[in-house]
């Protein structure tokens, strides 16, 4: 069984008005990707209800997200120059970044190597529904190099950072969203399909393919 996100959630019965609830079913599904944006600045005001968004996303512990707000255009520039995965033209951009010193002070080990990147995908979904609200678009940006990006912001070396998420304001027609991504559902035991949750399902491929 595989599920297409990007198809409505189920359509409300007539006459019933749409909820707070369906808002945000819409929001995520038409959360997407941008790496297009207008050719113009995302004021501090918006930038800071960006940060808080992010803030607000679910963390394991306190003490250990730090969020670097960016929006000096040189080094926008510069990012784009030194952060090879950073493939777009967006005014600003907001760094999720863990303290590792107290990650595994208050999380061990284990926790450096996978609560703080929940934490840092939560923040991620965050943005991009706030985003949404703010008529601004975010594409999230991992592929580059921590010392990469801790020279760019000047991270002290116990500050790693998680995902960089360029924003801008998203331009009247973008290019189309990135098509394909499929995801498995299964009831109970892996291989069990999972039917009837009110999404539109594809078949799967006949090579099995996602
Ligand atoms: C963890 C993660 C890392 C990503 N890294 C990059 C990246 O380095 N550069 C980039 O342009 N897009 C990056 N993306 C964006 C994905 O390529 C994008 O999510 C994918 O094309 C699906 O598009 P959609 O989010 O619009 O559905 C990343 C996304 C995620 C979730």
């Amino acid at each position: 069984m595989e599920l297409d996100a990007r198809k409505p959630a189920g359509a409300e019965p007539a006459g019933v008005e749409r909820s707070a609830g369906d808002e945000i079913a819409e929001a995520m599904r038409r959360r997407r990707m941008y790496r297009e944006f207008e050719d113009r600045p995302v004021p501090r005001d918006v930038l800071a209800r960006m940060a808080w968004a992010a803030a607000r996303g679910q963390q394991a512990r306190s003490g250990v997200r730090h969020l670097v707000v960016v929006d000096d255009p040189a080094l926008m520039t510069t990012a784009r120059q030194v952060l090879p995965g950073f493939i777009n033209n967006a005014p600003a951009m907001i760094v999720h970044c863990t303290d590792l010193a107290n990650a595994e002070r208050l999380l061990g080990r284990r926790g450096v190597g996978a609560a703080t990147r929940i934490d840092a995908g939560a923040a991620c979904a965050h943005l991009a529904l706030m985003a949404q609200t703010l008529g601004l678009g975010v594409c999230t940006v991992t592929s580059w190099t921590d010392a990469a990006v801790q020279e760019l912001l000047g991270l002290p070396r116990h500050i790693r950072p998680d995902v960089t998420v360029a924003v801008g304001y998203v331009p009247a027609s973008p290019p189309p969203a990135a098509r394909g991504f499929v995801h498995r559902l299964h009831l109970n035991s892996f291989g069990t399909a999972f039917e009837g949750n009110g999404f539109e399902v594809r078949a799967p491929s006949t090579n099995g393919a996602a």
